[in-house]
């Protein structure tokens, strides 16, 4: 299965924004990344998140995302998001999704299992509302550590990848770390079948194992002008 991956685009109008940032050029870099994904067979895109940030208003919010996604969609190849805090602050959950068409939990692909994990929410249990989050408190609610706990025991899953926004890779810088992050990674190695973890969030990017499983985290598309994709075999 081949898989295109990138991740905090921070799509928007702004020329620049946090000062290494270049949100309006994410557009461009996206459509580069999908004719690559298309060219070489991709069977599923995933953003990691942050696919998009504020513009100057709600109505360009709004038309950023439809164009985004309808660019997205032209190239009639499977595209997941998972959100990240950035895409909380646009919009919520269902409007984003609406947006993106994206709403995927889980994927069966062949042998293969993909779990989406939703980290957007503070460690009270609380989701993330606009203008009402703290990017340094995310947290997998329990009822997704349930969910994952008997996806990863069911016998037809065989080979499983977990992609999450926010970091279970606890050598990250400590902010961007998922508040319960041990409690997930205890889930992923006590199954024994998660093959590759997939995540987005710390702008730098970092290659970890741990308990023998890689962790992912993918630099960011926004920072500067270079464009940064990636095609995995899974
Ligand atoms: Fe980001």
């Amino acid at each position: 299965m081949k898989l295109g991956l990138f991740t905090d685009p921070h799509t928007s109008t702004k020329e620049t924004s946090c000062g290494t940032r270049r949100p309006a050029m994410s557009y461009g870099k996206i459509r580069e990344a999908m004719e690559a994904f298309r060219d070489a067979g991709a069977d599923l895109v995933v953003c990691l998140g942050d696919l998009v940030d504020e513009c100057d208003t709600m109505e360009e919010n709004i038309t950023a995302i439809t164009e985004l996604s309808a660019m997205i969609r032209s190239f009639g190849i499977p595209f997941e998001c998972v959100m990240g805090n950035h895409d909380y602050q646009n919009f919520p959950r269902e409007e984003f999704r609406t947006y993106t068409g994206s709403a995927a939990e889980v994927i069966r692909f062949g042998t293969k299992t993909l779990c989406f994990l939703d980290a957007n929410y503070a460690d009270t249990g609380e989701i993330y509302r606009r203008n009402a989050l703290d990017w340094t408190n995310s947290y997998v609610p329990a009822d997704q550590v349930c969910a994952l706990r008997e996806l990863l025991a069911q016998p037809e899953t065989d080979e499983a990848f977990v992609f999450v926004h926010q970091n279970l890779d606890p050598e990250v810088e400590r902010h961007h770390i998922i508040r319960n992050a041990e409690e997930v990674r205890t889930v992923i190695r006590e199954s024994g079948k998660v093959k590759a973890v997939f995540q987005g969030h710390y702008h730098p990017g970092k290659e970890s194992v741990v308990d023998g499983i890689p962790y992912h985290t993918f630099p960011a598309m926004c920072e500067g002008e270079e464009n940064r994709f990636f095609l995995v075999e899974i």
